[in-house]
């Protein structure tokens, strides 16, 4: 499915600049070229989902970043409520069990809303490594563990998952072609992390080919002199390797 998508539409900028109101002006200035941004916990704790608003009147689609994990009817409900504020995307932690991602489902199936949010599960988080699923009892390579839970959120119910780089390949062969995945930690142009606080970074055209649907992209953009340019360059980055 991954080349069926234009490049603007693969990128979903990342809204991190806090108070929230620091964000509009990107908002403003990317409002009709990018359609995806994202908004995290942060965010919606601190300012409350009334934030959603912003994004939703400049006509963007949403991905909201919660990584929901508690017991299947409180993240149900959660979602529920949250649901008409409206968005586009959600992220549940795996590891929360079937029971909760089915749950979740449920609730968007169920929804008379015609905005139906997908569901995207969190496998590993990128800041664990081998050593932190060990003291899990997870005896699994941690590859091998985000594949297991891949499985597990599309047996469920989620419509893909969030999914580092390196780990694009081994789901997509796993999961299929209709599985979203959706990939943070990339770099524009191959260049080394600027920022050097993500341990595994790729440029938009590697994750792209490699099978990932949409890229999360945060300060190589709001963080540009000129972000309209940034987009603009990565978004030729992406589409000179779609030949
Ligand atoms: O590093 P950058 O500013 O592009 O990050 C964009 C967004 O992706 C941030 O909101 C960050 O929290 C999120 N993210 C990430 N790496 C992960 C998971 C999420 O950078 N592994």
């Amino acid at each position: 499915m991954g080349n069926q998508i234009s490049a603007n539409d693969r990128i979903i900028v990342a809204l991190d600049r806090s108070p929230f109101s620091e964000n509009l002006p990107l908002l403003d200035m990317l409002q009709g070229r990018a359609r995806w941004v994202k908004i995290g916990l942060r965010s919606i704790l601190v300012e409350g989902p009334g934030i959603l608003e912003k994004p939703n009147e400049r006509g963007y689609k949403i991905f909201l970043d919660l990584k929901l994990h508690d017991i299947p009817s409180t993240v149900a409900s959660s979602l529920e409520n949250l649901m008409p504020y409206g968005f586009d995307m959600v992220t549940l932690h795996v590891a929360g069990g079937r029971g909760m991602l089915k749950a979740c489902r449920e609730v968007v199936d169920s929804s008379e809303d015609s905005r139906k949010p997908l569901l995207l599960g969190v496998t590993v988080l990128t800041s664990l490594d081998h050593t932190d699923i060990r003291d899990f009892g997870v005896m699994y390579s941690v590859a091998g563990h985000v594949k297991r839970l891949a499985e597990v959120a599309q047996q469920s119910g989620c419509d893909g998952v969030v999914a580092s780089g390196g780990e694009v390949k081994i789901i997509r062969g796993a999961c299929g072609d209709d599985f979203k995945i959706v990939t943070p930690g990339i770099r524009p142009g191959g260049q080394d992390d600027p920022f050097s606080d993500q341990r595994r970074v790729m440029s938009p055209r590697e994750a792209v080919e490699l099978g990932s649907d949409l890229l999360v992209i945060g300060r190589p953009i709001h963080g540009a002199d000129d972000p309209v340019k940034a987009f603009d360059n990565i978004v030729a980055e992406i589409e000179s390797d779609q030949d």
